[in-house]
């Protein structure tokens, strides 16, 4: 198509013929929404990725803008941009990593389950596109509400025929990265050497901190315990009023993602060891999403982790946490199949 921006440069088929192809290593990824607050600064980061070799860039406005300018970047993957509906397919044939950034963010006052009406629709549509065009890919999802969306990708997936739990991870690692944020500004510790493990779900309360679980080894006051949950759990919401109507978070979300996703893709080159949370089908409760640790390996999760021990507080908080999620997941399943 003339109005898509392809940038494999105007002498890819002679002396850039090798890097035209996007080489023979590195991945083939897509990102849909890539023109949004998080999509623009998650497409420069996958571009600055050593395993990115071809990066798709797909969003219903402004993609040839976002794609001529990532692409004079001077790292080797080869970046394409694609522009509405019309051109969806082409963005995902041959895709390894599906990356969903799309949909509208909140307002101050919002939950993220208002945003369900637009997002749902939104999500359902990109899901088929990747049924038929790279059903063996990994997707990331991140769309919000992610305790619904991923319960619709997975229906999508199902009724397709092409629904693998393994490849499907809803994107929660936002959470992590703000309760390794905040836990190490109250132990006085480096962030990064911080882990904190959060599962449950993407929302409010079903975020849930397992702070008996830190690494390394701390303990905590129950005034700490109080302040750091509160804190995690409304990480998203400080953003959105801090904004104050310019939308949610995009940045901290974009490098969260870009860790999220290089986990990933480390996964599929077949390293070793790497374990992140995720809200993915489960069987760690009597849900059928959850987020936990997962350990990602060539076929996407391979292993999910047991919660471990957990103690009072969490228990508590574990569940009222599946309470709200067992509705949220409902919610989705009810639209599709409404
Ligand atoms: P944004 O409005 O800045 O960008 C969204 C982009 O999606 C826009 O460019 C828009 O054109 C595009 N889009 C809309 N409909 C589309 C469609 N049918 N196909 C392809 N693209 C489409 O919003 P944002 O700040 O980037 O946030 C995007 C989503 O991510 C929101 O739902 C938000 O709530 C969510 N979010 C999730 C997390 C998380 O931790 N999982 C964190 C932050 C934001
Ligand atoms: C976040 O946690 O920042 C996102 O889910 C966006 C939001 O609406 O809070």
């Amino acid at each position: 198509p003339s109005n898509h921006s392809q940038t494999d440069g105007l002498l890819g088929l002679e002396r850039g013929n090798c890097r035209a192809k996007g080489g023979s290593t590195g991945f083939k990824m897509a990102i849909l929404g890539a023109a949004g607050g998080i999509g623009q600064p998650l497409a420069m980061l996958m571009k600055m990725n050593p395993l990115v070799s071809v990066l798709h860039l797909y969003d219903v406005v402004n993609t040839p803008g976002v794609t001529a300018d990532i692409s004079h970047m001077d790292t080797g993957a080869v970046v394409r941009g694609f522009l509405g509906q019309q051109q969806l397919e082409e963005a995902l044939i041959g895709m390894d990593l599906v990356i969903i950034p799309a949909g509208v963010p909140r307002k101050p006052g919002m939950t993220r389950d208002d945003l369900f009406n637009i997002n749902a629709g939104i999500v359902k549509t990109l899901c088929e596109g990747i049924a038929k065009c790279c059903p063996k890919a990994i997707v990331n999802l991140i769309s919000n509400p992610v305790n619904s969306t991923v319960p619709i990708a997975a229906e999508v997936f199902k009724k397709a025929g092409t629904f693998d739990p393994k490849r499907l991870l809803g994107v929660t690692m936002l959470d992590v990265v703000r309760a390794n944020t905040f836990v190490a500004e109250v132990l006085g510790l480096e962030p990064r050497e911080v882990d904190v493990p959060v599962v449950g779900g993407h929302a409010g309360v079903t975020i849930l901190p397992l702070l008996s679980q830190v690494k390394p080894p701390c303990s905590f006051t129950q005034k700490e315990i109080d302040y750091l949950t509160d804190r995690i759990q409304n990480g998203g919401t400080e953003v959105v009023e801090a904004k104050a109507g310019a939308g949610s978070a995009t940045l901290s979300m974009a490098y969260a993602a870009v860790k999220f996703a290089d986990a990933c893709l480390r996964g599929l080159r077949g390293d070793a060891g790497i374990v992140e949370c995720a809200y993915v089908a489960s069987h760690v409760t009597e849900l059928p999403f959850f987020a936990s640790k997962v350990r990602l390996g060539r076929s996407g999760v391979e292993e999910i982790q047991p919660l471990g021990p957990l103690n009072e507080y969490e228990r508590v908080g574990l569940e009222k946490a599946k309470k709200e999620l067992a509705a949220s997941i409902q919610k989705g399943i009810s639209f599709f199949n409404k």
